[in-house]
């Protein structure tokens, strides 16, 4: 082989070698642009479904739907059960995840409204077989507890004294309640906290604070109708105390494990109801004691469409407190939702009127994922 050969053989391997070269580094990038859209798809796994599992303290979700409280029939209190039973075994088995039950009287003097009642002992074993079925169809339960105040619509409620921060006729029902005294106030407390043991005692997974939709609570927080000038009136926190003693006397009496919610009352239409200001404070203190979770809601009869009514305040709500939000109302549209809980930093949804029409509509759109 001459020293031209040899020099030729040389120059044709370099160009080999750095063809090699070439092509390998070529493969790097296009591994590493494969890593990239691994990543971008990761992300993609990584957005939020309606159908995620996720936890609340020891309480498991197997999907992101809140059947809203929707109020029940019964007898004072007592469980019209076989229908009762039936109806909340058709929710579990059409797919919700956590269901709020129909709102339930703490105090006895409300008796005549003829929905749940917890204000006794005696309610606990209907309740505690109602739970079960729930839990049997893989879905979790709450009880939510309220107290009517005014907004009290029985039969008898032309002889019934309703109770209430101030001697204000009601807008709703014209009823004048009665002012309460410290001790009113601290029976009352101490019946929400002996409900919410009941509750717990029949197996419900948690307790819902009822603080909207113009009842007890939410009547006492406004301004209008909160006239008082003890440490439960004037200031905003001294209206919104009953509720923070509410929420105090549930979670020393039912422990850190039981879940603790409250549905709050976004906004007022009316001269000094709720502001947003307002309502910003009450969760922000509710969030500092620890409550599980806060349920959105407000004056849901003034609004039509297919997207959440309280969306914005809910975002707002989630985004200061860091408690998972559950906004309900006007939830209609699966893609929406499902657009909404990954556009904001609202973690559930709920519904009572959807539900109320097909019970069974989760079970079909998990079908449609499947
Ligand atoms: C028939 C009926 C009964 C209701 N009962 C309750 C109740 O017991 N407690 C409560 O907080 N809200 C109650 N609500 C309000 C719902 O929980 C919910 O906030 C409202 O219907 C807006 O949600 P939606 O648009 O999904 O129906 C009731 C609503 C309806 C239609």
């Amino acid at each position: 082989m001459n020293t031209s050969k040899i020099l030729n053989f040389v120059l044709a391997l370099c160009l080999i070698i750095v063809c090699i070269k070439f092509i390998t580094s070529g493969n790097e990038s296009n591994s590493s642009s494969k890593e990239d859209y691994l990543s971008i798809s990761n992300n993609k796994e990584k957005m939020k479904t309606l159908l995620d599992t996720t936890t609340m303290g020891k309480l498991q979700l197997k999907n992101r739907f809140v059947r809203a409280s929707v109020g029940d029939k019964t007898h004072h209190g007592e469980l019209n059960k076989e229908a009762t039973i039936q109806l909340y075994t058709d929710l579990a088995q059409g797919g919700v995840g956590t269901i709020l039950s129909g709102y339930t009287i703490i105090d006895e003097s409300e008796k005549g409204q003829n929905i749940f009642a917890m204000y006794d002992d005696k309610f606990i074993d209907d309740h505690a077989e109602l739970t079960a079925a729930v839990h049997q169809n893989g879905a979790n339960i709450l009880m939510q507890l309220v107290h009517l105040g005014a907004n009290y619509n029985a039969k008898d409620k032309d002889t019934h004294i309703a109770l209430g921060a101030s001697a204000v006729p009601n807008l709703q029902t014209g009823i004048v309640p009665r002012e309460m005294t410290q001790a009113d106030i601290d029976r009352l407390i101490q019946n929400f906290a002996d409900a919410a043991v009941r509750a717990q005692k029949a197996g419900y997974d948690g307790v819902e604070i009822h603080g909207c939709h113009g009842y007890f609570l939410h009547q006492f927080i406004t301004r209008y109708y909160n006239r008082r000038t003890d440490k439960y009136g004037g200031s905003m926190e001294n209206r919104n105390r009953i509720v923070l003693e509410v929420y105090d006397a549930i979670r020393q009496a039912v422990g850190n494990d039981f879940q603790v919610w409250i549905k709050v009352q976004s906004q007022d239409a009316f001269d000094g109801g709720v502001t947003h200001e307002e309502c910003l404070y009450l969760t922000n203190e509710l969030a500092k004691r620890g409550i599980d979770a806060i349920e959105v809601s407000g004056n849901f009869w003034d609004f039509r469409g297919n997207e959440a009514f309280f969306k914005d305040i809910a975002n707002q709500i989630a985004t200061e407190t860091g408690v998972p939000v559950i906004v309900t109302g006007g939830n209609r549209d699966f893609a929406v939702m499902e657009q909404m809980i990954n556009e904001t930093a609202i973690e559930y949804v709920g519904m009572a009127r959807p539900l109320i029409q097909n019970p069974r509509m989760i079970g079909e759109y998990m079908e449609t994922k499947k």
